[in-house]
């Protein structure tokens, strides 16, 4: 009767598992499920970070339950939630914006789910609940590109300024570095800031209004929050019968393969690298959450500046 019995057993314990969002491994182990709210698809950098996210849960053998938000705040919360429902065993998530988190992480500690918050940062007025923050130092980057164009320029330009996705972490620490750079350099001034959403097409219309603006053929440089704006960016400036990378200097964040390309062509001036394939690191911490190690509570992502002079000889390896 035992020896009948044991299957069952087997069996019915397979099926809860399965049935909480836990799957078995062929060994029957358990297998980690994990509910991962990506922002959206808005820039090469983003469509990087996806891949880096999706190719090593693959290797890893993990139950990834990706959800894309397009963008919206609401649709990351109602991911989150569902995750939540479905009894995920971790939740990782980039955060479109930095504020309006709090109810959402409130349930989903109340749940028991531990959080790993993946290359952006939550303002939240309690501690404990994330438990770790990966990702990279955005105000060094808005510094690095400042006093990048400070050096190029001897202390003078005129800048335009294309900013991120509005309240979001890297919008709002990008320009915090770069204007912290920028106080002590008085002949560098920012004549007109606007938001293109780390979108190319936005990019291309902000910059198409900037110049038609009757302060337009002031502009020395720019200053865009992400390669994918600066490329649409240097598009209108063509438009506008100039010469992108000479006429106006165009230094911008991410280092993704179309701006190393935009400097072999003379185009762009210089990326700051932002490094998105933090596939990696992010389920290392990811594993040692869900076994209840002990993680730093910031994880920090190592990266370079790049010039004209170096983007041919960088080009082969770029990665993304
Ligand atoms: O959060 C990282 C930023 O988001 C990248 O710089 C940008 O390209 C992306 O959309």
């Amino acid at each position: 009767m035992k020896k009948l019995l044991q299957p069952l057993v087997a069996l019915l314990a397979g099926l809860l598992a399965a049935g909480c969002g836990q799957k078995q491994t062929d060994s029957g182990e358990k297998k980690l499920t994990v509910g991962f709210s990506q922002i959206g698809a808005e820039s090469a950098w983003r469509t990087a970070n996806t891949e880096s996210i999706k190719a090593e849960a693959a290797k890893r053998g993990i139950n990834l339950q990706f959800a894309d938000a397009q963008q919206k705040q609401e649709n990351q919360i109602k991911a989150l939630r569902s995750f939540i429902a479905q009894g995920v065993d971790v939740i990782a998530f980039s955060p479109v914006v930095e504020t309006g988190w709090e109810p959402v992480l409130k349930e989903i500690k109340r749940a028991g789910i531990p959080v790993v918050l993946s290359d952006r940062a939550v303002k939240v007025s309690e501690e404990g609940l994330y438990v770790t923050f990966i990702g990279s130092d955005f105000v060094e980057e808005g510094r690095r590109a400042a006093r990048w164009l400070a050096e190029k320029t001897g202390g003078k330009a005129v800048i335009a300024e294309l900013v991120g996705t509005p309240g979001s972490a890297p919008a709002i620490d990008r320009k915090k570095g770069f204007e912290e750079i920028l106080a002590s350099h008085p002949g560098m001034r920012i004549i007109k800031s606007q938001s293109g959403d780390f979108t190319r097409a936005k990019g291309k219309e902000v910059m198409e209004t900037f110049l038609k603006s009757p302060e337009g053929r002031q502009i020395t440089a720019l200053y865009a929050h992400n390669d994918d704006m600066a490329l649409g960016a240097i598009q209108a400036i063509e438009e506008a019968g100039l010469k992108p990378g000479t006429d106006i200097l165009i230094v911008s964040i991410d280092g993704v393969r179309a701006a190393f390309e935009a400097m072999v062509a003379g185009k762009l001036n210089c990326t700051v690298e932002c490094n998105p394939l933090i596939g990696p690191q992010l389920f290392d911490l990811i594993e040692k959450v869900a076994r209840g190690e002990p993680v730093p509570a910031r994880v920090a992502v190592e990266e370079g500046v790049f010039d004209q002079s170096q983007a041919a000889a960088a080009l082969p390896t770029r990665q993304y």
